[in-house]
């Protein structure tokens, strides 16, 4: 029933603009589902029990970054049987993004290109909405930077949105891989990334005092990296402490893509993503203490292909694109 409802959706969804219709539907199916018919509607979670970040989560898979960026549609998304949800990319000032269009479907690869640039309405109105929520589920708060600072002043930014999260997420990811704000990669790799997570780790190690909880910190990173740079990532993630690694944002890769496609700018997600995302997935499990959780994210649109990312060594799982394609009818068929 599900299905035949997400199909006959997805026929008149898929004919208007992506983000228009993405920024149409959620508000309507977030009133629908905080109204009376939600507890109708309500997805009973499937349980797969599992214990990672220090959290219980009732099944390993969950909402990834950028498909609620503001915690705009949490009664939504918490219900309909996602284990966790992550919010963001939150930036300390609200900001709009890039110029539109910004977001491409791809049908034929069933994959998504889009170019937002962290558009989102800041850090407090998020924590604001999160506060007010009764969460019945695992809520992460991604963070960066806004557009305006400098590379050099990155870290003033997520030290920002982390003291603002801290309280409230039940975990945070550093994002540090949008291909979309200009030079943010670069934090990524080489001096930077060592200044970086030592001040952030810094405040976060002060944060845990303050407030006598310890807020697992996780860092999503790109599927371009170099293997130099995992090295990098995972020297200093067991040195300071940090909790885990999320493997990925998206790709600018696009060789592997229709070729009128290939000039468009943004990141590639969905099913051309897999490959490449599974094999950094792959070469960070290798490398990782077993002690650290590790969140793959990037293709996912099968229960083969979920699997794939466990065996590959994944603790929990994340989807975006395969959702769009495939409808809420895809947790159920993972989690079963
Ligand atoms: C439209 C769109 C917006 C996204 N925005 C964010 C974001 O704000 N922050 C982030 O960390 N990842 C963002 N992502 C990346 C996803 O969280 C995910 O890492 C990536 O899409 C790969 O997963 P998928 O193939 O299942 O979509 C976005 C992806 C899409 C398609």
């Amino acid at each position: 029933m599900d299905d035949i409802f997400f199909q006959l959706y997805k026929k008149i969804a898929f004919l208007g603009d992506p983000e228009k219709v993405h920024d149409i539907s959620l508000p309507i199916l977030e009133f629908i589902y905080k109204s009376y018919l939600g507890k109708v509607l309500h997805k009973k979670i499937i349980s797969k029990k599992t214990k990672q970040l220090n959290i219980d989560f009732d099944n390993p898979l969950g909402l990834a970054a950028g498909f609620d960026k503001n915690a705009d549609y949490l009664n939504f998304i918490s219900n309909v049987g996602f284990g966790y949800v992550e919010v963001g990319t939150l930036t300390p000032k609200p900001q709009a993004g890039n110029p539109k269009p910004r977001i491409f479907r791809l049908i034929k690869d069933e994959a998504i290109i889009n170019h937002l640039g962290f558009n989102n309405k800041g850090i407090d109105y998020a924590i604001n909405k999160i506060k007010k929520f009764n969460r019945n589920i695992p809520i992460g708060i991604n963070i960066g930077k806004n557009a305006y600072t400098q590379i050099k002043d990155a870290f003033r930014d997520y030290e920002y949105c982390l003291r603002k999260s801290y309280a409230i997420a039940d975990y945070i990811t550093l994002n540090i891989s949008s291909p979309n704000t200009k030079g943010l990669r670069q934090l990524q790799s080489g001096q930077n990334i060592n200044e970086f997570i030592r001040s952030i780790k810094g405040l976060h190690d002060n944060l845990k005092k303050v407030y006598k909880k310890h807020t697992p910190l996780v860092i999503k990173i790109a599927p371009d990296i170099s293997i130099e740079d995992i090295g990098g990532i995972i020297d200093l993630i067991n040195s300071y402490d940090v909790d885990g690694i999320i493997c990925t944002n998206t790709t600018i890769d696009k060789s592997s893509i229709d070729e009128s496609y290939k000039n468009l700018q943004g990141g590639l997600s969905g099913r051309p993503l897999y490959k490449q995302s599974n094999n950094i997935l792959k070469e960070v499990c290798r490398q990782m203490s077993k002690d650290k959780t590790v969140i793959g994210v990037g293709g996912v649109d099968s229960p083969q292909a979920a699997k794939e990312k466990i065996n590959l060594g994944a603790n929990l799982i994340q989807i975006y694109t395969g959702l769009v394609f495939k409808g809420p009818g895809l947790i159920e068929s993972i989690l079963r």
